[in-house]
């Protein structure tokens, strides 16, 4: 990680969790939270279900409990005629700090383009939030060699075009798609090199003071024992965690991570 950002550890709760059991695991972090804080220069943010949102955003505010709310996906329109979905105005009400924008799960399950990535991303800015955007290669795209034209093609869509200002304020979580869920990360070296060329492209695009600032997180498999030598890596300024972020005592030994 670079000297002057912040890192950030987000755990992305995906589709697990009832309320009861996000209030369970968001009492668990603050108990440990509570015997050892968070280590300085870093920040957390959970993201739970739309339906465990308030829950944990009323446990996490009463208990001051150290940690970001964030969410998952959000609606790019204001309001509307759109079942099912949650604007981010709706999202801001609840004190969401972060948002999740393209996820890989969402633009393979339900059809998620660049165009739309960048219409929520313009949403969740338009609430005050900030937007973690999720880019990433899938196997073959990796194996043919396509990783960086596709991941920088990611970011020149949602990044392109913004104030240096803004630009320099997001968060893009380079998720390649075979390490998800897989067991399986990515090397440190490969994770560093990839978000290198991210912040490059953000500094082609918005200026190196852009650059400078925006925080680039890997996701994929992170685990307690692989988390700290991929945040010593100097263009890796946090992680984006799944499948270990369910569990409390996996979750803070990935926030305490290398300290
Ligand atoms: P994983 O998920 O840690 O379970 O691989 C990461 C993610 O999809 O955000």
């Amino acid at each position: 990680m670079g000297d002057d950002r912040i890192t950030l550890v987000s755990g992305n709760w995906k589709m697990h969790e009832n309320h009861f059991e996000a209030l369970k695991l968001v009492q668990e972090l603050a108990a440990l939270l509570r015997a050892s804080g968070v280590p300085e220069g870093r920040e957390v943010s959970i993201h739970p279900t739309f339906t465990s949102l308030r829950t944990v955003q009323t446990a996490v505010e009463t208990d001051h409990v150290p940690v970001a709310l964030g969410a998952q996906t959000c609606h790019y329109e204001v309001r509307g005629a759109f079942t099912g979905e949650v604007s981010a105005e709706m999202l801001a009400k609840l004190n969401v700090a972060y948002v999740l924008a393209g996820h890989s799960e969402r633009r393979l399950y339900c059809g998620e383009t660049d165009e739309i990535v960048r219409r929520k991303v313009d949403a969740i800015l338009a609430n005050g939030m900030r937007a973690i955007v999720c880019v990433g290669e899938s196997a073959e795209q990796r194996s043919s060699g396509e990783a960086m034209s596709v991941v920088t093609a990611q970011v020149a869509s949602a990044v392109g075009g913004r104030d240096a200002e803004v630009a320099g304020a997001m968060v893009i979580a380079y998720e390649p798609l075979w390490a998800i869920g897989s067991g399986q990360s990515a090397t440190v070296a490969d994770a560093q090199e990839m978000c290198a060329a991210i912040r490059e492209e953000v500094g082609r695009l918005a200026g190196a003071g852009a650059a400078a600032t925006v925080r680039v997180q890997y996701g994929g498999s992170v685990t307690p024992d692989t988390a700290g030598a991929l945040l010593e890596a100097p263009d890796v300024d946090g992680v984006l965690v799944g499948g270990a972020s369910l569990d409390a005592e996996r979750f803070m030994g990935i926030v305490r991570a290398g300290q």
